[in-house]
């Protein structure tokens, strides 16, 4: 394998970590350091994953490692460390746990790679990223959280599934908190540039936006241990290579909103453009006023739990 060049951590090698670095070395992008609190489990992955490499030809090193000096030099980093949804839970019941073991990641980050742009994936995830986002101190558009990227992806295999078209012709638009206020937006959700409004009846429309709001719960009830991470370490390297490569995709991610859609001071998923500085631009979409009541109601619910739970 050829080392050196640039550098991406991902901390937490569980399910959703180890498939994100898995996603990752497959784009033959960046060095790859994937860090966990079981120093063991870190290196048992990576060790596996690198002897893949042959087979994949990947080119790049993988390292596992418990030591945040190893994470030196990332312009990108990916939290995943935490616990995962058990069935009956929601992402909200996770907080306390969660929330403690950002504060430790954050402050590794902070330390060890204070010039990284940090994609958040822990759940509850607008919480979490907006908590991350204190505990460093970084500017807010170096702290994204990724919901956005995975609840679109979920939505537009619904549609292709519904339509039985291509997945790729779907270009699906999904915002607001990564939870049961999500806000699937139908009229912004194309098929081959036609808004699926034109396409199949609101019945059907709705049963589809229902399903992609549940849809995490529903892979967690199917799994009965922990919840979903193959789509969701996937959106995460999506986000990471465009914030690497300064794609600047236009994505969904949860973002710190300064009054845009009529709030501020919380954590929600809007559509952005993600390039090397991280979030480059966000956008305020036309809504109607029953989407922007969503929104903003899903909005409203993170600030209460961000001052009720969390103490902001
Ligand atoms: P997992 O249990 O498989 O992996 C979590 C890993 O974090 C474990 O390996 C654990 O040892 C590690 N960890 C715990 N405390 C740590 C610490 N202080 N420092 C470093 N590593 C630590 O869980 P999974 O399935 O990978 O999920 C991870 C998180 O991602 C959960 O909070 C889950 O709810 C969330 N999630 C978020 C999604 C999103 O769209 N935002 C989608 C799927 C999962
Ligand atoms: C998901 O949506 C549980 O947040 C996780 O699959």
């Amino acid at each position: 394998m050829v080392s050196g060049r640039r550098k991406i951590a991902v901390i937490g090698a569980g399910n959703v970590g180890a498939t994100c670095a898995f996603v990752l070395a497959q784009m033959k992008i960046a060095d790859i350091v994937l860090l966990d609190i079981y120093e063991g489990f870190a290196k048992g992955k990576a060790l596996d994953m690198s002897q893949n490499a042959n087979v994949l030809n990947y080119n790049g090193t993988i390292t596992g490692t418990a030591d945040y000096k190893d994470i030196a030099g990332s312009e990108v980093v990916v939290v995943t460390s935490g616990f995962p949804r058990q069935p009956g839970m929601t992402r909200e019941d996770l907080i306390g746990k969660n929330a403690d073991i950002v504060s430790q990641v954050g402050a590794g980050i902070k330390d060890h790679a204070p010039d990284a742009v940090v994609i958040v994936v822990t759940n509850p995830l607008d919480l979490m990223t907006y908590h991350m986002q204190q505990v460093t101190g970084f500017p807010p558009e170096r702290v994204i959280g990724q919901a956005g990227v995975l609840d679109s992806a979920r939505m537009a295999h619904f549609i292709a599934l519904e339509l039985n078209c291509a997945e790729e012709d779907v270009s699906p638009m999904v915002l607001g908190g990564h939870g049961d206020t999500m806000v699937p937006l139908p009229r912004y959700t194309t098929v081959g540039g036609i808004p699926i409004t034109q396409l199949m009846s609101q019945d059907r429309i709705d049963a589809i936006s229902a399903r992609t709001a549940s849809g995490g719960g529903e892979i967690v009830k199917l799994l009965e241990r922990g919840s979903a991470f193959y789509a969701p370490g996937s959106a995460a390297a999506v986000m990471a290579e465009s914030v690497l490569n300064d794609r600047r995709r236009l994505l969904p991610a949860s973002c710190l909103l300064t009054g845009q859609y009529g709030l501020s001071d919380v954590y929600i998923g809007v559509p952005c453009i993600i390039g090397s500085n991280g979030v480059e631009q966000i956008f305020e979409l036309d809504l109607t006023d029953e989407e922007l009541g969503s929104l903003q109601g899903s909005g409203e619910f993170y600030k209460g739990q961000l001052k009720d739970v969390l103490g902001y």
